[in-house]
């Protein structure tokens, strides 16, 4: 089954090193049966979109504002986003939660600027490692889920893939075991099917991330209920995130 990898390049990368990386990843990829994006950061994405379209890899953006237009100095909408050839916009990363104190009503709105823009939408969800062992984690993953969807349709539910993110994997090396990662999918699938319906449920799309490369990538994609991964710092080398995105 096709599956979802996507490269989170955080703030990484000069319009150089994006070209080069490009050049190089590419012809790793052409065989690839998933859906393949990166995320460079905003000032580089018009220049990838050139390189990239005559490829299948789609192109995504880190953070989006919540308002349309207007005097917010130093944002980016989700209507300039599309108009660069943008198809994914990651929303809710846990180190935007963290460092520039995005909420969940917050997220929500950025969620909603998207979608009225056609952007389809990674929402991060996961909890700390305090919350892990508190065992306050479901209660966590299902109020970060559903304060980010409130309002919306079920049709809209096609355009959003839920990204499971554990912060305490993020940039660690430390693994959550399969089994948790399968008792995630199920909670973050429980909550869509309180929210919405069983088959919203089935149909959602779960991504894992934290700690991925080219090692464990395979085993984590291949969880029950996981439908891709979301990379963070694997993705910043052309070989390394294209073995992920062959799995
Ligand atoms: P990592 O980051 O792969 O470097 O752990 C994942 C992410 O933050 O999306």
């Amino acid at each position: 089954m096709k599956k979802y990898i996507f490269g989170n390049m955080k703030m990484n990368m000069t319009l150089k090193d994006i070209e080069i990386y490009i050049e190089k990843f590419l012809p790793l990829v052409s065989a690839s049966r998933n859906e393949v994006a990166i995320f460079p950061s905003f000032v580089n994405l018009m220049f990838a979109k050139q390189k990239l379209t005559a490829s299948k890899v789609l192109l995504g953006a880190q953070n989006v504002y919540s308002e349309p237009y207007g005097a917010y100095t130093g944002e980016v909408s989700a209507e300039m986003l599309k108009a660069v050839g943008v198809s994914y916009v990651i929303i809710g990363h846990s180190e935007r939660r963290k460092l520039f104190l995005e909420k969940n009503d917050a997220i929500n709105t950025k969620i909603k600027q998207s979608l009225g823009q056609g952007l389809k939408v990674v929402l991060c969800v996961g909890e700390t490692k305090y919350e892990r062992q508190s065992k306050k984690f479901k209660q966590v993953l299902e109020r970060e889920i559903s304060e980010a969807l409130r309002g919306l349709y079920e049709n809209e539910l096609k355009n959003i893939i839920i990204a499971y993110e554990p912060i305490w994997s993020i940039g660690t090396g430390k693994l959550p075991t399969q089994k948790e990662v399968e008792q995630v999918s199920g909670i973050i699938r429980n909550e869509i099917k309180q929210e919405y319906s069983e088959t919203a449920s089935k149909n959602i799309k779960i991504l894992y991330g934290g700690s991925i490369n080219s090692q464990n990538a395979k085993t984590f994609s291949s969880i029950p209920g996981i439908n891709g991964l979301l990379v963070g710092g694997a993705s910043l080398v052309a070989e390394e995130f294209a073995k992920i995105a062959n799995v």
